[in-house]
């Protein structure tokens, strides 16, 4: 920026600055929550058990002198109405008292006859329940808002980090605030033109580890609602986070936040008083370890420094993403078995049809996915993200109770294992609708790999996840499921998984570690058999049995490449496109992680002819390490997205367990 322009450019810097801190002249409205699932009636003693919660927030919402107050009204469960208001911290009074006020009345034009809502503006946020919400730590619903503009790529690692360990800071800080509010800010200058302004808080009627726990699942939420943008806010009904480039709020109040009137006789601290300080700084520390290497985790991964959608809707709300348990169980006919189109490691696969007709897939994920509501809908928000014609789309999900569904574009022509390894249907894929397939897979994987905003690794390509449409198109389905399962799933179908050895890369199974190129190891294999129409049966019961790679390895070292060809094919196949496809194959299954190609080679390669490509190395043999097998480690390999762990139990059962950190 040329130097003359550096005074307009803080003016109009000015102008924004200024105009949001004098617009304490009306709250601003950020957005709120229905739950859509429970109303009242008109006139019903709820109503008026609720109109009272509602006045009584509104005059009295300042009382407390924290900006919290809660109240309740109604005795017996149908007609009891419980409610809270909470102001942010530096408002003033008056500011609260109007802003409650208006939250009040807007959340009865918003949620009419709802009996659980919620609203939240900028300075203050009410909810009310049909149920007890005080001393309550609630991590859903959650309303993610961001500032549209990015972070300079060459910025945004250490923006992300600034981010993180501000954040994690503050958490501690609020959490253990003995000020009555829940709150604290911080200003943190990112480089000589910008400060970045962060602010953190809980209603004040949760305990240190409730509060801090909100605050982990918020912070958590900031890479995939965030990431790379100059602000972000994470809004969840017991605590809420906010960071922008400007301030945002008042940095006086802020600073010294008004100290509760002293309790009776209150000065004097008893002994008992000071073990519970030294107790509380004493988890204070240790759940600061514990969210900060959570947080360095989180944080590893990229922020999205290439954000290839504009972010037309500045809100993003998962509720549009919702569907509710009752129209999947009347898709699905109450999931009934006839219905059952699947089975995965992840959870049982029901074909259903939505009352428009429009036909779904529901994977109904296993119940014991140790992941929390906020986590996972925050990872659903990200998957749902990515859309490419080669990967399946995803529709949405539900969420009841333990039930953990995923809805799904339904693909009519089932799996590629379902035609490639079935003799009587080999012959309906001819070489052109298989290389056709092998280019789809390649373009899926390498949209996943490259082009998306996060680097999503696979992890589990194989021929059954491979999905076809009407025109035999395919289509990658559970690709993110490492993220939507989140990290301490521990449970696999295990007889299922074991049919995947065959595509895991050594480095994955010997030491669990995942990178691009394992999911290259299993592409290389999927070509191969795409090829030949069999099976890569390689297992660790039959170390001596020829497996499909060194049996493509032999014909190609013999000078015979085309022996691999499956006998469907021979009577009309490309000569070149076959060699260059089996030569591709044996490129990606080598022993080797670096010298496997990346996607984005082979996509070259599949597209001009005119790419020489190296010649193969031996295929890795994995049965040379079968010994190593029973001492899984957790090794961060030298990528950074390279880590994750497998858990082998016995040589039959595995259960696959995704720590990557990106
Ligand atoms: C609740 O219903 C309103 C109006 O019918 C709708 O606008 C809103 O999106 C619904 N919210 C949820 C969470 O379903
Ligand atoms: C509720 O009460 C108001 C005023 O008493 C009346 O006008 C309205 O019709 C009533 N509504 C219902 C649904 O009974
Ligand atoms: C606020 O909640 C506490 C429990 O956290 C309860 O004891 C108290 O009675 C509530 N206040 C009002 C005015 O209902
Ligand atoms: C609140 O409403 C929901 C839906 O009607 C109901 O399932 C729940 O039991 C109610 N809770 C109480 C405490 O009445
Ligand atoms: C911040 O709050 C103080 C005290 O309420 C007030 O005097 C001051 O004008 C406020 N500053 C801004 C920039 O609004």
């Amino acid at each position: 920026m040329p130097c003359w322009k550096y005074p307009l450019f803080f003016l109009s810097l000015l102008a924004i600055t200024s105009l949001s801190l004098i617009s304490e002249s009306a709250p601003t409205y950020s957005g709120h929550y229905c739950s859509n699932s429970t109303f009242f009636t008109a006139n019903s003693t709820f109503e008026s058990n609720l109109n009272s919660v509602l006045s009584s927030l509104s005059s009295n919402a300042t009382r407390a002198g924290t900006g919290f107050y809660n109240v309740s009204a109604g005795e017996e469960p149908p007609d009891v109405v419980f409610g809270l208001s909470l102001c942010r911290g530096d408002v003033s009074t008056a500011f609260c008292q109007d802003c409650v006020a208006a939250a009040t009345k807007e959340i009865l034009r918003r949620c009419p006859l709802d009996k659980v809502s919620i609203i939240w503006y900028d300075e203050c946020l009410l909810r009310y329940s049909n149920q007890s919400i005080f001393a309550t730590v609630s991590e859903v619903p959650g309303l993610y808002l961001i500032n549209t503009g990015n972070i300079q790529e060459a910025d945004s690692e250490r923006f992300s980090q600034l981010l993180g360990t501000t954040m994690n800071s503050l958490a501690t800080r609020a959490s253990n605030s003995q000020s009555g509010k829940k709150f604290a800010t911080e200003e943190e200058e990112f480089n000589s033109l910008q400060t970045l302004y962060s602010l953190v808080q809980c209603t004040p009627d949760l305990t240190v580890s409730d509060c801090y726990r909100c605050f982990r699942s918020a912070i958590g939420s900031l890479p995939s609602c965030c990431g790379g943008k100059i602000g972000g806010r994470v809004l969840l009904p017991s605590c809420n986070l906010r960071y922008e480039l400007y301030p945002f709020y008042n940095i006086t109040t802020a600073a010294s936040p008004t100290l509760p009137p002293l309790a009776p006789g209150g000065s004097k601290m008893s002994s008992l008083t000071i073990l519970a300080i030294v107790i509380s700084i004493a988890v204070a520390v240790v759940l600061f370890f514990v969210g900060f290497c959570f947080f360095r985790r989180r944080a590893m991964k990229k922020y999205n420094t290439v954000s290839k959608e504009n972010v037309g809707n500045e809100i993003q709300t998962i509720e549009s993403l919702q569907f509710d348990w009752d129209t999947i169980e009347a898709a699905t006919n109450k999931f009934a078995d006839d219905n059952k189109i699947g089975e995965g490691g992840f959870g049982v696969v029901y074909k259903g049809t939505l009352f428009n007709g429009q036909h779904i897939a529901v994977k109904r994920l296993s119940k014991s996915s140790g992941q929390g509501a906020v986590e996972f809908k925050n990872e659903i928000l990200v998957v749902a993200k990515l859309q490419h014609r080669n990967l399946v789309k995803l529709l949405g999900f539900c969420f009841e109770g333990e039930e953990k569904l995923l809805v799904y574009e339904y693909v009519t022509n089932k799996s590629l294992d379902y035609f490639l390894f079935d003799p009587a249907k080999q012959g309906q894929l001819d070489w052109s609708r298989r290389y056709k397939i092998i280019e789809g897979i390649a373009r899926g994987t390498l949209y996943l790999h490259e082009d998306s905003r996060l680097r999503i690794i696979h992890r589990d390509l194989k021929a059954s996840n491979i999905l076809l449409d009407d025109n035999m198109n395919a289509k990658i389905s559970d690709f993110g499921m490492a993220k939507i399962f989140g990290v301490d799933q521990t449970q696999g179908n295990t007889s299922k998984i074991v049919g995947t050895f065959g595509y895991m890369s050594p480095e994955y199974a010997m030491h669990g570690r995942y990178s691009v190129k394992s999911d290259m190891f299993s592409f290389g294999v999927l070509v191969l058999e795409i090829i030949s129409g069999q099976k890569n049966r390689r297992s660790y019961q039959s170390d001596h049995a020829e497996d499909l790679l060194s049996y493509a390895w032999n014909q190609w070292r013999s000078g015979t490449p085309l022996e691999l060809l499956d006998p469907a094919l021979r009577h009309s196949y490309s000569r070149n496109e076959v060699i260059r496809c089996i030569h591709i194959g044996l490129l990606c299954v080598q022993e080797a992680p670096a010298s496997r190609p990346t996607m984005a080679t082979i996509d070259l390669m599949l597209n001009s002819y005119s790419v020489s490509l190296p010649l193969p190395q031996q295929p890795a043999l994995l049965h040379r390490s079968r010994a190593k097998l029973d001492k899984p480690t957790n090794e961060l390999g030298s990528d950074q997205s390279s880590s994750s762990q497998v858990i082998l139990g016995s040589v039959n059962e595995v259960s696959l367990t995704e720590i990557y950190p990106r």
